[in-house]
């Protein structure tokens, strides 16, 4: 008999599905499927392009298949779900703009006496087999991240979608199915991340793309130095609010962004610095913000904020929160926590060694402390493992663009929340937050190889 992996719902543990759980037979018959593919030759661009257009607009025209899928699987609040889809268009419409444009380059090659008369010329050609590695925060947006550049970039790809949000992932496959991607080009393997080392370590996979926690990332890289390793992890989101700006709007921005899908992104708020001049009233502010979300079945229209993916997590955060308080943070509001579910909380006065500063929380929680100087705000910010985006509230264009050139992490983000991303945006980090820029132009740079062609007269 197969075994198999349930599915339930975070919020309220209900089954909602049952996959195969793949093994090494299954690993060793999709990479060797793959490679056969890649050794054949892709799609022409136009047809590639093609049918990720057709996938877009089949999400568009039936936006609640995937909605109502990754709500059950991952506890996403309907509404927050709905957004994912949005964004999944558009990575499938950026991705088919990508494999339209995807070009090599010139070499001027009579810049050197021995190449004068040759014509050098840079071709970009799939990889390989690539291994996508996602996570269960966006069961679609992030496979899309994955699969859509990889197909247009003509690289077959094997995906391994995580183990507690497997449906969206297969769903997926299934419209590219119908949308005329051939047999083959995207194989889902139901496999859990124990068993992943074989799919990552197989000699035909040429490229593992990889979202996730950095433990799990880096480990991968160590493994298999000779692979084109692209990696996406954790953050521990920094953003400072100067004075002179528009505090209420800066607080009810922040509250969603520290909460939204219950703090599980990587670039969820988590560690506010608020100059002393406007510390209290963010900090009032904040808590009635988060006071005000809406916090419960994800299903419902309303709710802004549901379970944690499961409950050990919920445990987890709660259990920092606690060990926050007791080294001398003050609990704002929030804290309680029913099953998975962990209501929004505020911390003020948190300092740098909590573990809700140091490390990523990936829970509802964001810490707030003070400062009275941007050069301490920014050195604090900085004091981390992690930089993948950081953010910045200011009036004042030379301290924005100071905060620019400070801010070590992949992207400084000026008056809007670091929780800020669009899909076309060079999405990744810096040190332990990662090595590689996603959205579909930069991914499908990735996944192609530089190929140099020389060309001289006949003899
Ligand atoms: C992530 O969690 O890294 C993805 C965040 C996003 O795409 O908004």
């Amino acid at each position: 008999m197969t075994e198999t992996i349930s599915v339930t719902s975070p919020y309220d543990g209900r089954q909602v599905g049952e996959v195969p759980r793949h093994g090494d037979d299954d690993i060793d018959r999709a990479v060797d499927r793959a490679a056969q593919l890649h050794r054949r030759g892709a799609l022409p661009a136009h047809e590639r392009a093609a049918v990720l257009d057709r996938a877009a607009a089949a999400i568009e025209g039936d936006p609640d298949r995937f909605a109502r899928i990754i709500c059950d699987e991952a506890a996403k609040p309907i509404s927050t779900a709905r957004t994912e889809v949005a964004r999944a268009i558009d990575t499938f419409r950026f991705s088919a703009a990508a494999a339209r444009t995807v070009a090599g380059e010139l070499v001027p090659m009579d810049a050197s006496s021995a190449g004068e008369g040759k014509l050098g010329l840079v071709m970009r050609v799939p990889r390989g087999v690539v291994v996508g590695i996602s996570p269960f925060n966006f069961p679609l947006n992030l496979v899309a991240h994955k699969v859509a550049p990889a197909i247009a970039a003509g690289c077959p790809i094997i995906l391994k979608p995580a183990t507690a949000t497997p449906l969206t992932a297969l769903e997926l496959a299934r419209l590219l199915g119908e949308c005329g991607l051939p047999e083959g080009w995207l194989q889902v393997l139901t496999v859990r991340g124990s068993d992943t080392n074989r799919l990552v370590e197989h000699p035909d996979v040429a490229m593992i793309t990889f979202t996730g926690s950095p433990d799990v990332g880096w480990a991968i890289r160590e493994r298999v130095p000779r692979k084109e390793v692209g990696l996406e992890l954790g953050n521990n989101t920094p953003v400072i609010v100067e004075p002179g700006v528009d505090v209420d709007a800066v607080a009810a921005a922040l509250a969603v962004a520290g909460n939204g899908f219950a703090g599980q992104s990587c670039i969820s708020v988590q560690r506010i610095y608020a100059h002393a001049e406007v510390a209290d009233r963010l900090t009032d502010a904040l808590v009635r913000e988060v006071d005000a979300l809406v916090v419960g079945d994800p299903s419902d229209d309303a709710t802004q904020v549901s379970a944690l993916i499961d409950e050990g997590e919920a445990e987890r955060v709660a259990g920092w929160v606690d060990e926050a308080a007791q080294a001398g943070a003050t609990v704002c509001t929030g804290a309680s926590r029913d099953g998975a579910v962990l209501r929004p909380t505020v911390l003020s006065g948190i300092t740098p060694a909590m573990k809700v500063s140091a490390r990523e929380v990936f829970g509802p929680v964001v810490g707030v402390a003070t400062y009275t100087d941007l050069e301490e705000a920014m050195a604090r910010a900085n004091d981390t493992v992690y930089g993948l985006q950081a953010g910045i509230f200011t009036p004042d264009l030379d301290v924005a663009l100071r905060a620019a050139r400070t801010l070590d992490f992949g992207a400084v983000v000026v008056n809007e929340v670091p929780t800020f991303r669009t899909d076309q945006m060079p999405y990744g980090g810096v040190r332990d937050s990662g090595n590689t820029r996603e959205g579909p132009a930069y991914a499908v740079e990735d996944m192609t190889e530089r190929r140099l062609v020389v060309i001289d007269r006949p003899l």
